[in-house]
């Protein structure tokens, strides 16, 4: 009996350095394109995400008489990246719910973007993003203040314009905590 233990033990160590090396490899083809940072939502590096972000921003820039004034606050970036990633998961919610909607979806596309974005908003708050924490921080309160100030279509073009900033800073801070420093 003893010597079947120590058989069976003998032929499990190596069966389980196998299945740790298989998903030690699956874990690195995962984390591949960019092997130090996943991102919280896989739709942030689709390149189509992003070149629907940059095509719908620029064209709506392009009607900007005053592309000079900013509503998008910079982040402070000593603020630990997940509290940076959950404010802007709450200036996502805020134009997912104040602003894409009164967009029609004449620029082509805009309706494959919504969908894309809402998508991102879902994930970051599985992720643990908790947006109505955010809706008092000063970046958001700036934001929508000085949306609000404008002429309402406007204010509209204007976020629509900021949305590759609002995307840049989704796709830098919400990623995972790094393995090492990881609780
Ligand atoms: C989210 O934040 C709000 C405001 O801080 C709080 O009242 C609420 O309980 C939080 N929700 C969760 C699920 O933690």
């Amino acid at each position: 009996m003893k010597l079947n233990a120590a058989a069976l033990a003998s032929f499990l160590r190596p069966a389980a350095a196998a299945v740790l090396l298989l998903l030690f490899i699956g874990w690195d083809e995962r984390a591949g394109a960019h092997p130090v940072d996943r991102p919280l939502s896989p739709v942030l590096r689709h390149p189509q995400t992003y070149q629907d972000v940059r095509e719908v921003s620029e064209h709506a820039n392009d009607g900007e008489d005053d592309t000079s004034m900013r509503a998008m606050p910079r982040v402070n970036t000593d603020d630990h990246h997940l509290e940076i990633c959950c404010l802007h998961a709450n200036i996502l919610d805020y134009y997912l719910t104040n602003i894409l909607h009164h967009t029609n979806d004449d620029h082509t596309h805009m309706h494959r973007l919504k969908t894309s974005l809402h998508r991102i908003s879902t994930d970051l708050q599985a992720q643990g993003c908790n947006v109505t924490q955010y809706h008092d921080h000063k970046n958001a309160v700036d934001f929508r203040t000085k949306l609000e100030k404008m002429e309402k279509k406007k204010g509209i073009t204007k976020a629509i314009g900021e949305l590759d900033i609002l995307f840049s800073y989704l796709q830098d801070y919400c990623v995972e905590p790094r393995k090492d420093t990881a609780a």
